[in-house]
């Protein structure tokens, strides 16, 4: 049985204050199901606080990126030893937005998921491609590359440690979801990839989550298709009310 993740990427929103108010309204509302983990993915600057918040509820946290190096000359950087002080156990890795805005390559987010696999962290590593990539029919080429280039090196014991998120850019922030067809296909695709690397036990148990305009309204429909594991929200994370349902998917 594959793990079900429903991951919040709150991206650059919330400052404290609305972070703590947001926290607030997720415990209010939240009961914990040990079948369905939940995941907060703030800014890092209110994972300190956060923590205290959301200690005991179950509820856990993650961040949206860090440096691959340990410590050192890396001005506005933050390392995965620094993301587990604050009390995160994931981290999203490889997220469209950082790849397309911040330059991260393939060879950037291999070295960051072994630095997070290091320090203990579930790197929920970010896949997908963009609209021109999927019009030319190179979606699942692209998005296989982008899996095998990002696990490079890493062995058994540490993909049972990933979380994979299929995010086609085409669907992000554009009210554009992919069709839960579209997406169990591409994850389908994914777990071929993962098959011929690790075999196919540990294909089998590795979750993968889908990404790209998930809201409480489409979440029940992706989340019934076998491949689909679970979500990475993004704007829809932002509002307790939407997030709450998406947990609670049925
Ligand atoms: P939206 O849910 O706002 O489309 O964002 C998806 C995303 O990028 C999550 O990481």
């Amino acid at each position: 049985m594959r793990k079900r993740i429903i991951a919040g990427n709150w991206k650059m929103n919330m400052t404290l204050l609305q972070a703590e108010a947001l926290a607030g309204a997720l415990l209010a509302g939240y009961t914990h199901n040990s079948a369905r983990e939940a995941v907060v993915c703030p800014p890092a600057v209110v994972l300190a606080a956060l923590r205290s918040r959301l200690a005991g509820s179950g509820i856990q946290l993650g961040a949206q990126n860090m440096h691959e190096a340990e410590s050192g000359a890396y001005t506005g950087e933050v390392s995965a030893a620094m993301l587990v002080g604050t009390g995160c156990t994931h981290v999203i890795l490889g997220h469209s937005e950082r790849r397309a805005l911040f330059g991260e390559t393939d060879a950037i987010i291999n070295k960051k998921i072994k630095a997070a696999l290091l320090a203990r962290l579930v790197p929920i590593f970010c896949v997908g491609e963009v609209l021109a990539e999927r019009k030319a029919g190179r979606a699942e080429e692209v998005t296989a590359g982008q899996v095998r280039a990002g696990l490079q090196g890493i062995g058994t014991s540490d993909i049972l440690a990933c979380v994979i998120a299929y995010e086609p850019v085409w669907a992000i922030g554009t009210g554009e979801t992919a069709t839960p067809a579209q997406a169990d296909d591409m994850h389908a695709a994914i777990r071929r990839v993962l098959n011929q690397i690790y075999g196919e036990v540990v294909a089998d148990s590795v979750s993968i989550l889908y990404g790209g305009s998930v809201n409480d309204k489409n979440i029940d429909e992706l989340i019934a298709r076998p491949n689909i594991d679970g979500a990475l929200v993004g704007g829809a994370s932002l509002k307790a009310e939407s997030f709450l349902r998406i947990i609670n998917y049925r």
